[in-house]
């Protein structure tokens, strides 16, 4: 669904990118965002409990919304729907993948990094793409070339993007939100440091609602 993702990616301006190995992780770290101000994120197909963490959110918080990312083949696809995913994540977009996307009902963020990608998505209707990987693809200065040129499309830029830089991407009007993992790393999901990924949430949510003050003011 090319349309649905909009309204996904507004849930918040940062979106948490997560790779959990340990699926009785998955509701403490739900409820730590939710605690932080950030009902959404991203679980990547990188582990294989990936979709039973995805599975158990979708039926244990159902108020929280899960992606699953990292999907490369139509098969990801489809595995994350019948996980119950509330979105689906790819890092590119293939001719497969877009022929699912259209059977298959879930909003879904393709991945692109080039002018021609982008217009590829955008004639297939997707004008919310993710800008990936952000930082080694052109990052902001990719961003504002892109604007007058394709003033239509939306990014969620991921890859590179951190408290350092968060602001900056956000204040792009062509960015609708960025994703990145540093919300929730592995070393802070290993030691189950729930509080400290509350206070590192806590921390983006508000930088980017200061950003957002400042964009909706220029
Ligand atoms: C992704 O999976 O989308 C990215 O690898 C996240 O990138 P980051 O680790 O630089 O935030």
């Amino acid at each position: 669904m090319a349309e649905g993702i909009a309204g996904i990616l507004g849930i918040s301006k940062v979106i948490p990118v997560v790779t959990l190995t340990d699926v009785a992780h998955a509701v403490p770290l739900a409820d730590a965002l939710l605690a932080g101000g950030i009902g959404i994120m991203e679980l990547t197909l990188r582990t294989s409990g990936a979709l039973a963490a995805i599975e158990r959110l979708a039926r244990d918080r159902p108020e929280f919304c899960v992606g699953g990312g990292t999907c490369r083949t139509a098969n990801d696809l489809q595995r994350v729907t019948d996980a119950g995913a509330a979105f689906a994540v790819s890092p590119g977009a293939t001719a497969a993948l877009l022929a699912a996307a259209r059977r298959l009902s879930v909003p879904w963020l393709p991945g692109a990094a080039t002018l021609s990608e982008m217009m590829n998505l955008s004639d297939e209707g997707y004008s919310c793409q993710k800008l990936f990987p952000a930082a080694l693809c052109g990052g902001i200065e990719l961003l504002k070339a892109v604007a007058p040129v394709l003033p239509a499309l939306r990014f969620c830029p991921t890859g590179g993007v951190s408290p350092d830089n968060l602001a900056a991407f956000l204040a792009q009007p062509n960015v609708s939100c960025v994703g990145g993992s540093w919300i929730a790393p592995a070393e802070l999901l290993q030691r189950a440091a729930w509080s400290d990924i509350t206070r590192i949430a806590a921390s983006a949510a508000g930088q980017a609602a200061v950003s957002s003050v400042r964009k909706s003011c220029a």
